[in-house]
């Protein structure tokens, strides 16, 4: 599974096969599986009909690891003119966004500018607004290399009062003293197992022992203390054998439905999404938009051959 995993992460970041991918119009239909729009018009449309079936959206531009500060101006750009958006129609206001798309490659003194820039932007919007679900900047957690100064800038966010909210990887051997602390200050958590191929020396790299990691985590961030503290934890999965462990773990220490949220990527078990919405979850989907969809749709391959279905399926219908 880590050879594949490797082999699609390397597909991602191949500016050869991007240029390609992006110019071709034989993979289209797979990528408007998983992209809800060419940009933030398009993807408000797609959050208001998902908002239509009782589902919350966390838009995300499409871009990673940008290396130049063109690149990263559009971006921010693209957050700023999508927070509104959202806000305009009547949605509630989640947006997320990896650390390497807003500056950190250049500097993590521009990264920091510009996440302080898109938080105010929440912030702002959000105070006219009524949804009683936690408006957020969340920020994404990528590899390894910027976990630490990634969780920096979400505590320096905080410290200024500013509505930002975190991934952890519960992969990693630190995540479970990181959500120890962000437990302690009442955090918006986003957990998640983690999709990079990380060593064995900082993560747990079989799968038995990836679940293992997070059933642990989810036993720190829905414990009754958590819940006491204003934790408001939001499970970042597909796996439905997760989703139950964490509703069981919940539901016995006093959580109730509106206190935490599911959230899946746009295009992945739509049928089981609708179906946790019904028996009354709180739901939200990460929903990229942007022209990039490349790299970002083949990492969804990489976390599951089964997703290569769709490739195969929308390479035959093309
Ligand atoms: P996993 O892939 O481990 O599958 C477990 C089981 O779930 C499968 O055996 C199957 O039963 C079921 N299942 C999963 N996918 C299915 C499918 N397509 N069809 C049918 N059944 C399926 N990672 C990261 O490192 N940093 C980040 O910031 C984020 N952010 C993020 C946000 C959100 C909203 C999500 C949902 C995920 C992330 N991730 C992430 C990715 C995450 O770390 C992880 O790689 C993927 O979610 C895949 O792991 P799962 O827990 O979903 O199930």
């Amino acid at each position: 599974m880590r050879l594949w995993q490797r082999t699609m992460i390397r597909l991602a970041r191949s500016r050869t096969i991007t240029d390609f991918m992006h110019a071709s119009r034989l993979m289209r239909p797979f990528s408007s599986r998983f992209v809800g729009g060419g940009d933030a018009g398009q993807a408000v449309a797609t959050a208001q009909e998902l908002a239509g079936e009782g589902i919350a959206a966390s838009l995300f531009y499409l871009g990673e690891y940008v290396d130049s500060e063109k690149l990263v101006r559009e971006n921010v750009d693209a957050l700023l003119k999508a927070i509104p958006a959202m806000a305009a129609a009547g949605l509630p206001l989640h947006v997320s966004v990896d650390p390497t798309q807003i500056g950190s490659v250049l500097s993590w003194s521009l990264c920091r500018e510009n996440a302080f820039r898109l938080a105010r932007a929440v912030a702002e919007v959000a105070r006219g607004g009524s949804h009683p679900a936690r408006p957020a900047l969340m920020l994404d957690m990528e590899d390894a290399g910027v976990n630490r100064e990634t969780l920096q800038l979400y505590f320096t966010l905080r410290e200024n009062d500013l509505p930002a909210a975190v991934t952890i990887q519960s992969y990693l051997h630190r995540s479970l003293d990181d959500l120890r602390d962000l437990a302690a200050e009442g955090a918006f958590v986003r957990l998640v197992k983690g999709a990079f191929a990380e060593s064995p020396a900082i993560a747990h790299t079989v799968r038995s022992a990836r679940n293992a990691s997070f059933k642990a985590a989810v036993d720190v961030l829905f414990s009754q203390r958590a819940r006491e503290r204003g934790v408001y934890p939001a499970l970042g999965t597909h796996d439905h054998r997760m989703i139950d462990y964490a509703g069981m773990v919940a539901q016995a220490n006093g959580w109730r439905r509106q206190d935490w949220e599911i959230e899946m990527l746009y295009g992945v078990r739509p049928g089981y999404q609708r179906r946790l919405v019904q028996q009354g979850f709180r739901v939200r989907l990460y929903l990229p938009f942007g022209r990039s969809w490349w790299p970002y749709s083949i990492r969804r391959v990489g976390e599951t051959p089964r997703n290569l279905a769709f490739v195969l399926r929308s390479m035959a219908g093309a």
